[in-house]
């Protein structure tokens, strides 16, 4: 007998278990070292022909081997067992559908105001912003709405608390007076008429606030479009070309414009304008009251008096300006029945658009 080869075959078994990786790779060892036909299992059979002193010597040693391998091999299994339990616990099917979470969307007022910029934009006009804490000075004073004057009164407002104000400092800056959440976005107008010359056309999309009983046409926030176009020769007739034309692109059909007088102490003449009701188109139903208008907001020849509060000569200058509801348009367009959905913050009116 060889000691030699007892010795290789328990090098090459306690080997082959210890860098065993998969499962049947290590069924493959196990019948190559353990099976019955194993090398070291024949060893283990031909030990019955050898006389008793030398049969107690090797089969001592063998089965010394044999214990050895079975321990490396119940390592091996232990070790694989645990790997495929750890593949099963952590499988991922990459073809699996993935799971839907849901996602957020645009306000509709917001896709409203986007829509409104759009159309405005491809007829040139540029978009203007103000503040909307603002100023008594460019939210009344600069409109040529006085101090004291009943015209205030159009438009309730919210004022807001500060620290007093010293006639020195007022003298300094005129602008510099109460501070106010702003009415209308007509202020801008003269913001921007203070930092550009004409000729120019802007509009101005934005949040005002009015301290007003709210109803299902009233809210005390909602949203405006200023418009302002200024140039050497405008007149009335612009501004109601371009009014047609937004209102035409807004609600994808040829819109009607009526002009009706009414006072707005930053414009000269002022009316206000209505457009041929869209359920309708001017027939007469109920959401325009049988009338075959709606009302939809107001404009007029910029009243040179406010030119001069920006800072330009008296007369050298024309333009138009205009504001609407973006609340009550979206309403038309959509057929909101109640302009206070809009800030509900209610998923079910929100997830319709
Ligand atoms: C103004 O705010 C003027 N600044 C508009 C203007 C601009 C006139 C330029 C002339 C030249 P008025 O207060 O009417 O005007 O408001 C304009 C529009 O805002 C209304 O026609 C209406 O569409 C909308 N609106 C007014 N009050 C409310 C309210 N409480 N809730 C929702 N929308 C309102």
């Amino acid at each position: 007998m060889n000691t030699d080869v007892l010795e290789a075959i328990r090098v090459s078994a306690l080997d082959a278990f210890e860098g065993v990786k998969t499962l049947s790779d290590f069924r493959a060892r196990e019948v190559e070292f353990l099976g019955r036909k194993s090398a070291l299992n024949q060893f283990l059979k031909s030990l019955s022909s050898l006389p008793p002193e030398e049969r107690r010597e090797w089969g001592s040693r063998a089965n010394e081997i044999k214990r050895e391998v079975t321990a490396a091999y119940e390592a091996a299994k232990a070790r694989l067992e645990g790997m495929a339990f750890d593949a099963e616990a952590e499988w991922i099917d990459v073809t699996d559908p993935g799971e839907a979470l849901p996602v957020g969307h645009l306000h509709i007022l917001t896709r409203v105001e986007r829509d409104i910029c759009d159309i405005f934009r491809s007829l040139g006009f540029d978009v203007a912003d103000g503040p909307e804490v603002e100023t008594e000075f460019y939210n009344f004073d600069a409109l040529n709405v006085p101090a004291n004057h009943p015209a205030r009164d159009m438009q309730d407002t919210f004022w807001l608390r500060q620290k007093a104000v010293s006639s020195q400092q007022l003298a300094v800056s005129k602008k510099s007076s109460r501070l106010l959440l702003r009415t209308h976005t007509s202020p801008v107008q003269v913001r921007y008429m203070e930092t550009h010359t004409p000729p120019f056309r802007i509009i101005v999309p934005g949040r005002i606030f009015r301290s007003e009983a709210t109803d299902a046409s009233h809210e005390h926030t909602f949203y405006q479009f200023e418009s302002l176009f200024v140039d050497r020769e405008v007149s009335v007739g612009h501004f109601k070309y371009v009014a047609e034309l937004f209102f035409s692109r807004f609600f994808g059909k040829h819109i009607n414009i009526r002009l009706r007088p009414s006072y707005f102490p930053f414009v000269e003449p002022g009316f206000e304008f209505d457009i041929a009701c869209t359920v309708c188109d001017g027939r007469g139903c109920s959401s325009c009251h049988g009338t075959g208008w709606l009302e939809i907001g107001g404009a007029g020849m910029v009243n040179q008096k406010v030119f001069e509060a920006a800072g330009y000569p008296r007369d050298r200058w024309k333009g138009f300006a205009w504001g609407f509801g973006t609340n009550r348009l979206a309403m038309m367009k959509y057929k909101i029945p109640d302009v206070r959905l809009f800030q509900s913050g209610d998923l079910r009116f929100l997830n319709q658009f």
